[in-house]
């Protein structure tokens, strides 16, 4: 969307003493649908650089694009948050976020309605008539969002928004604006935020670009591959972090950007065995015949009138849910596998349950998600999503598919089809859930 090409920027020493340069050979893009932070220390050139791709001053060299046209004067794809906040303070927030729009020769209704409406995104319903100076820091920068998000920009920059906020208050405002930008209520389409801040940058950004010093120019880039929002109890947060640190305390060393972190596999890598709940319980059913719930495959598979390909799924699952053990050619029910084989259908469902979230991690990982949701339910695609990140689509859906087929089985979630959304039972219909 905006990309930066060889940019140089010197300023002038005083007293006509040559220049100095600022940023050397910068190359620097940023793409629909990320969160790009730039990270270096102060001093580094961070705010030039931001300024420049805004159009609020020219490079030296180099060239700067925005939506495929070179930029020549202030960029119209952005608007920025300063960490100064930069209220007028005679205004009242109403009138600070309807400032841009107003520039912009909007007529004075629809104004007024797209700065309510930015004024309520950022939580700052009800203070509308209130001025800058009856607001706390942390309010003050919210006005400082509206007034950027009130413009719709294609990309929003943010220089060191919550640098000037205690603690605490930066943390607020920083987990709320990360929950707007993962829910998709974000009024922009990429977001490129400066920071000196290795956490925060870890936290928001999908891309960390690190600035070296003296004169600024890019060092690399870390990709922040954690799934939305990113945890900072994720041992991989804290090996970003870590990394990060190292690379900025010593500006020797080269960045790579694959960085090697302890990797937990993702619960959604695990593949299901596309086996459905009927053709499982099936197949126990007809194994536990046999004298010790034990029987040759081939045999199995004859009597099945199956083709070994269609069986091995079916069997796959049986195994992967502790029912069955196969070994050599043989395949035997577990205790747990003649139980469910043998019991009615209520204690079955129980018997599933136990097993999916015992021995099946994606299944506890989606309960957990839906349990942290207030409204105890969730986008299927959000999990789908999940898939795609380590199968073909047409795999990751095969993969839901059977999610949903076990997971209704065992009463731990409910699909509803025509909203595409997962929901947790009520808690009385689930009494028995484990
Ligand atoms: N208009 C200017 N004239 C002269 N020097 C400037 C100007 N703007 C910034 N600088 C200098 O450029 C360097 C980088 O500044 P800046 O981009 O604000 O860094 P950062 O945002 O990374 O802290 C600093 O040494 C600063 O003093
Ligand atoms: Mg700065």
């Amino acid at each position: 969307m905006i990309k930066v090409e060889n940019v140089y920027k010197r300023f002038p020493l005083p007293e006509g003493k040559g220049e100095f340069t600022v940023l050397s050979q910068i190359d620097l893009e940023v793409r629909a649908g990320e969160v790009l932070a730039l990270l270096g220390r102060s001093g580094s050139g961070k705010s030039t650089l931001l300024r420049i791709m805004a159009g609020l001053i020219p490079p030296s060299q180099g060239q700067v694009w925005s939506n495929g046209r070179p930029l020549r004067g202030p960029n119209p794809d952005v608007a920025m948050v300063f960490q100064s906040f930069a209220l007028l303070p005679w205004l009242t927030v109403q009138e600070n976020v309807e400032l841009g729009l107003k520039a912009q020769g909007i007529p004075r209704e629809i104004r007024r309605q797209k700065a309510l409406k930015a004024i309520d995104l950022v939580g700052l319903d009800g203070f509308e008539n209130a001025y800058p100076k009856e607001l706390s820091g942390g309010m003050k920068q919210r006005v400082g969002f509206a007034r950027a998000f009130v413009l719709e920009p294609k990309v929003l920059f943010m220089d060191e928004p919550f640098s000037a906020l205690d603690v605490l208050t930066a943390e607020n405002l920083r987990g709320e604006i990360d929950e707007l930008w993962n829910t998709h209520a974000f009024p922009s389409q990429s977001i490129l935020i400066v920071t000196h801040n290795i956490e925060e940058a870890v936290f928001l950004a999908d891309r960390v670009v690190i600035l070296g010093s003296k004169p600024g120019r890019i060092r690399g880039e870390v990709k922040i591959d954690l799934p939305r929002p990113h945890e900072r109890t994720d041992p991989r947060f804290k090996s970003l972090v870590d990394y990060i640190y190292e690379i900025m305390t010593n500006p020797e060393i080269p960045v790579t950007s694959e960085v090697a972190v302890p990797r937990a596999p993702s619960p959604y890598a695990l593949p299901l065995p596309h086996a459905r709940v009927g053709g499982i319980s099936g197949l126990l059913e007809l194994i536990v015949e046999w004298p010790q719930a034990r029987v040759e495959i081939a045999e199995l598979a004859e009597r099945l009138q199956l083709a070994v390909d269609d069986l091995l799924p079916i069997l796959d699952a049986a195994v992967l849910l502790g029912f069955a053990e196969v070994t050599g050619r043989v395949v035997q029910l577990t205790e747990i596998g003649q139980d469910f084989a043998n019991t009615t259908i209520l204690r079955s469902k129980d018997l599933f349950r136990q097993q999916l979230l015992a021995r099946v991690p994606v299944f506890r990982s989606i309960l957990q998600t839906l349990e942290e949701k207030n409204s105890r339910s969730m986008r299927a695609d959000f999990f789908l999503d999940l898939w795609d990140e380590h199968f073909p689509h047409e795999e990751a859906e095969r993969q839901f598919a059977t999610a949903i087929d076990w997971g209704r089985y065992a009463e731990l979630f409910e699909y509803d089809a025509s909203e595409d959304r997962l929901y947790l039972p009520e808690p009385s219909e689930s009494s028995s859930a484990q």
